[in-house]
């Protein structure tokens, strides 16, 4: 949840500290603080809680020494609450040396109170800082940071990354990861630690990523990565695919803004390259893996939050194409529900971050018994991936913003085409079919931009109902996870109270909460693909709009049936079926975006939130 960042080199250390910190402030953005190695020898720390800016503030008034080796830190509260003196980093007994932490140390209170039985004392409530004070006396026994570190680090239970600085060694960072994440960054005379590639990739697009129960040094000249008992341990670097503009607004309001209007991008751009020339599915990084995929008697999605939502979305179509039972599963649940998993299942996990702990641990859970795992992943190098049997990465770009837009739509492409790819490998549906769905799929990004020209129009209503304490979204089949997600976006980013239901469900309850102006945006299926479901809408439409519901329906293009009911009508274009909620979700972000800047609220960082949660 905490972003981390490290350098090594001939620049600044501060600079680059700094603007990595920004690029991972959508991590945790409670406090931030760093430590830097001064060109004296000296360490000097300065933290400070609330947001980067109160910290960019604090070193621009009082700036720290110049320096060329330094840690940097964003912190999202675990143990103690956000104040300067929890803010990382922490320091050793002596001041001389500085630790940084990300995760959760299980142990910290048994580590705690055996330093203080030494007399050691604690100036916050951290777990981090009984590392600090723990690694700053193994310094003493051995006068060698790295010696020091490794046996720090195998005594420490739970999931972390910790970097640690030493003044006395002023060229060198130290960092380990335990079920959490850690990427170096490879520069000419320079190194780089990071949370993930946005940390450093304005310096470097080359990394390496650090694997679990392993630990890195990085000096000036070269890195070296060794596991936990110091064996040392061979990686190999890979080149980040974007560059840092993508990392940055670009003259948009909010990052928000600007990822949803790159959605177009992130469906053309999931599916490039993985369409044949006879217009069927060829996914690069499935090739030779046909036989993961043809004994698999059932398939069971694990992922959280809005990535669980594409998965229910995804759910009907691989269903549909492949004719294999698929089960949605919030992978926090999945584990402790005691789960039919074996050899013939495979778990598919989505998640934007491939850092998510809650997924993570579903997916080794399913891997340890048996279970073919594949990922569905935007971020490269991330463990999740690393973790799982296969990998079909979303393109989506980097998702700065909290709450996640452009990964969703991303996600469902990825997941379509996967299914696509299933159905060809299985032989359940026919070449004409495939090429059909396939041609419905590159269709779409041009569809979103047409959903996107009514901007403006939602905009409005958004300020219109800025005032508005409650908002419910309705929706059938693929237009109900559309309408969990159309909830929860506007909880998240807008704190107001939004409840998604399956639109059936309505006379079994919700309907009780209908009261005059109770305003309800309801998800309209095509009368092309189901008549039935579409009648069925419509009356659910009626039966709410006269009880006094303000109607705000989302329907195609031509839907004239929703007219007489609705009091608003969002369009989107013509789509068979499974290909609307890519479309009909796009109105729910903009709505809750608008929402939230109506109200004043920070939509990128909205409160109590961070975006890669690496804590279960
Ligand atoms: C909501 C949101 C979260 C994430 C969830 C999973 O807007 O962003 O619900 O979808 O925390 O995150 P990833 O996809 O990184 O595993």
């Amino acid at each position: 949840m905490c972003g981390i960042v490290g350098y090594v080199g001939g620049r600044a250390s501060i600079d680059v500290l700094m603007n990595g910190l920004k690029r991972l402030e959508y991590r945790g953005y409670d406090s931030a603080g760093v430590a830097v190695i001064a060109e004296d020898g000296t360490l000097s720390t300065r933290k400070r809680a609330g947001k980067l800016a109160v910290l960019s503030e604090d070193i621009a008034e009082q700036p720290l020494p110049d320096s060329t080796t330094g840690i940097g830190h964003t912190r999202w509260a675990t143990h103690g609450g956000p104040t300067d003196e929890n803010a990382h980093p922490h320091l050793s007994a002596d001041g001389k040396l500085a630790v940084i932490h990300n995760g959760i140390i299980e142990n910290f209170a048994a580590i705690r109170d055996e330093l203080a039985g030494e007399g050691y004392t604690f100036a916050s409530e951290t777990d981090t800082e009984a590392a600090a004070i723990l690694l700053g006396r193994e310094y003493e026994r051995t006068g060698d940071l790295r010696e020091a570190f490794k046996a720090v680090v195998g005594r420490l239970d739970g999931a972390f990354t910790l970097l640690a600085v030493h003044q006395d060694e002023p060229d060198l960072v130290v960092g380990a990861r335990q079920n959490s994440p850690l990427v170096v960054g490879l520069g000419q005379d320079e190194n780089f630690l990071g949370s993930d590639v946005a940390a450093f990739v304005e310096y470097t697009r080359f990394a390496l990523a650090v694997g679990e129960g392993e630990m890195v040094a990085i000096t000036p000249e070269g890195v070296e990565v060794t596991d936990f008992a110091g064996n040392p341990v061979q990686s190999t670097p890979f080149e980040v695919q974007w560059d840092a503009s993508a990392a940055e607004k670009g003259g948009w309001s909010s990052f928000m803004a600007k990822e949803i209007s790159e959605e177009p991008d992130a469906v053309a751009n999931t599916v490039r390259g993985r369409v044949a020339d006879d217009g069927t599915v060829r996914i690069p990084e499935l090739e030779g893996l046909d036989d993961l995929f043809r004994d698999i008697s059932r398939v069971i999605i694990v992922a959280c939050g809005t990535a669980a939502y594409s998965g229910m979305v995804s759910k009907y179509a691989i269903e549909s194409w492949t004719r294999l039972p698929v089960e949605v599963a919030l992978s926090h649940e999945f584990r402790y529900s005691d789960p039919v998993v074996d050899a013939s299942t495979l778990v598919v996990s989505i998640s934007q971050s491939g850092e998510t702990m809650d997924t993570l641990m579903a997916v080794k859970y399913a891997a340890e018994r048996g279970a073919k795992t594949l990922s569905i992943c935007n971020t490269q190098g991330a463990t999740i991936p690393r973790e799982s049997d296969a990998v079909v990465y979303t393109h989506a770009g980097p998702e700065v913003a909290v709450a996640s837009t452009k990964a969703f739509v991303a996600q469902i492409t990825a997941l379509y085409l996967f299914g696509l790819h299933l159905a060809s490998v299985r032989g359940s549906l026919s070449t004409e079919k495939i090429i059909e769905e396939t041609a419905e799929l590159q269709a779409v990004p041009e569809k979103i931009a047409e959903v996107l020209t009514q901007h403006d129009e939602i905009a409005q209503l958004a300020h219109w109902m800025s005032d508005t304490r409650s908002v419910l979204f309705l929706g059938r089949h693929v237009g109900y996870p559309i309408a969990l997600e159309g909830a929860l976006k506007l909880k998240e980013l807008a704190y107001i109270h939004a409840e998604g239901f399956a639109a059936g469900e309505l006379k079994h309850g919700p309907i009780a909460l209908i009261e005059p102006g109770q305003p309800v945006f309801v998800m309209v299926p095509s009368p092309r693909g189901s008549q039935t479901m579409h009648a069925k809408i419509v009356s659910n439409i009626q039966e709410i709009r006269a009880r006094g519901a303000r109607v705000i329906a989302i329907a195609e293009e031509g839907d004239v049936a929703v007219l007489p009911y609705a009091d608003s009508v969002i369009r989107v274009p013509l789509a068979s079926p499974l290909f609307e909620p890519l479309l009909t979700v796009i109105p729910t972000q903009i709505f809750a975006m608008e929402l939230s800047e109506a109200k004043g609220l920070d939509v990128d960082q909205p409160r109590n939130l961070a975006k890669s949660v690496t804590v279960e």
